[in-house]
């Protein structure tokens, strides 16, 4: 079965030569246009309606505005994840009229020393013009918005710069954020020095996210554990729910490489140690239907140590190079553990004290039935209890946000659910 959404590395080509690239390796030979061409319409005929173009940096694919053009006639959603360095005011103007869901530009510091440092001299000014350029035309433009997002990495050389960070966003308010850290992986093992360690990654996520509450801008932290996510999350104002953690590997989901090759994921072929897969199972161009391939994964992770007993061990699908790596999983089951019974001692907390909660505006009741609305827009059933049911539905009525928990005879579980279910947000 072919997945809704590809990830295309759709060029080996790339014109900087960052520090920590990830897929410096990746050499294969690029497709022309036409041969690609030939693949959007495989795509369109089976079914994909959305592609994320990243590596190396697609706008040096030779005829990537044709092809984007060409998915939007095939009414495929394009989304970019790019240096921002070749992006010129005519490329801009014409993204605009095509369907892009998003573009992601990826800054890797928020001053100039730190970017360049790693992603090269003068980079930081062309990034941040392309941003800004951007930006201005989500705002002349009257028809079309193109969601705008900053990817950036943690490094040693700007978890300090948390001043410049919120000083650079103040310019950009519709920009949303995304952060990460620096996997040892490509050239980034060549340059160990701009990998941070954990408990300064922690400090300064910490620190940003404090900061934030107030502001409440759309910054997201990547591949946090599933506990830390509804920490980081409660103590940002919002519910307790967070997104268990994903990988390719156990979803429909796979990858293009510039020749047409398909492989689950790109990280793959990294992996030395013997394991029962091919990194590429085939190549697009050859094939009539996807294969029906037997990936056999080992995902016995989720019977050692604490992950046996997790509540979210169905869904938590951790990146496979991150689940082979006893060290890595070790940190990961050490993590969900501190931060679960941080998380216990707040619900507690919650049941002793006045506290008010707000209910989630995305509960929607309908025939007396309660119904969730997702970020999707798609609406879920919730499947609470009568009691509970009976007081959210009271309180929505009354278009009242208080909800003492101690006057009520909620048990801990039920409270817990209706956190989990995100059914109430936390009010400072
Ligand atoms: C591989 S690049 C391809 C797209 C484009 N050339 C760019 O730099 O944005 C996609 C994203 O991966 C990130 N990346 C590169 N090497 C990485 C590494 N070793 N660990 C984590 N992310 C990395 C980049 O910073 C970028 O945001
Ligand atoms: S991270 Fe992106 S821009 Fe930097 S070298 Fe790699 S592919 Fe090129
Ligand atoms: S304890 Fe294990 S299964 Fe549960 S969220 Fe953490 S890593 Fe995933």
């Amino acid at each position: 079965m072919i997945p809704k959404e590809m990830r295309w590395e759709i060029t080996s080509k790339c014109n900087l030569k960052c520090k920590h690239c990830i897929v410096e390796h990746v050499k294969n030979e690029d497709l022309d246009l036409e041969a690609n061409k030939t693949i959007v319409d495989k795509l369109k005929k089976n079914g994909v309606m959305e592609i994320l173009f990243t590596s190396k940096e697609p706008f040096a694919y030779n005829g990537f505005l044709d092809l984007i053009r060409y998915c939007s006639i095939n009414d495929i959603y394009v989304s970019i994840i790019t240096n921002g360095t070749l992006i010129d005011d005519e490329a801009i103007k014409y993204l605009y009229r095509q369907k892009i869901k998003f573009i992601a530009i990826s800054l890797d510091g928020w001053t100039s020393s730190s970017n360049d440092f790693i992603r090269g001299t003068g980079t930081f000014e062309k990034i941040v013009r392309t941003i800004e350029k951007l930006c201005l035309e989500n705002k002349v433009q009257k028809n079309t918005y193109i969601p705008i997002y900053i990817q950036n990495l943690l490094t040693n050389q700007n978890t300090d710069e948390i001043d410049a960070m919120f000083e650079l966003l103040d310019k950009y308010p519709d920009v949303q954020v995304s952060i990460g850290q620096i996997t040892e992986s490509g050239n980034a093992s060549n340059h160990k020095e701009c990998i941070v360690d954990q408990s300064k990654f922690r400090k300064a996520k910490q620190e940003i996210m404090t900061r934030n509450k107030q502001l409440r801008r759309r910054i997201f932290f990547k591949d946090e554990s599933y506990f830390e996510g509804v920490w980081f999350n409660y103590l940002n104002g919002r519910s307790f729910k967070a997104e268990p953690p994903k990988c390719s590997i156990d979803e429909n989901y796979y990858t293009l490489l510039p020749n047409g090759d398909m492989c689950k994921c790109i990280m793959l072929k990294d992996v030395e140690e013997k394991v029962a897969y091919e990194a590429v199972f085939g190549n697009i161009l050859n094939e009539n239907i996807y294969p029906n391939y037997n990936f056999d994964f080992d995902r016995s992770y989720k019977n050692v140590g604490r992950c046996k007993d997790c509540r979210v061990v169905k869904a938590c699908n951790l990146c496979y190079i991150v689940s082979k790596s006893e060290n890595k999983m070790d940190e990961q089951r050490a993590l969900c553990d501190y931060y679960e019974k941080k998380i216990n001692l707040e619900v507690d907390n919650l049941l002793k004290q006045n506290l008010r909660v707000n209910i989630n505006k995305n509960v929607i009741v309908k025939n007396e039935k309660l119904f969730l609305q997702k970020d999707d827009h798609s609406i879920v059933p919730v499947d609470c209890c009568e009691k509970v049911a009976t007081k959210l539905k009271e309180m929505m009525s009354l278009k009242d946000e208080n909800i003492k928990l101690n006057e009520l005879d909620y048990s801990f579980q039920t409270v817990e659910e209706m956190i989990y279910q995100n059914l109430i947000f936390k009010v400072e």
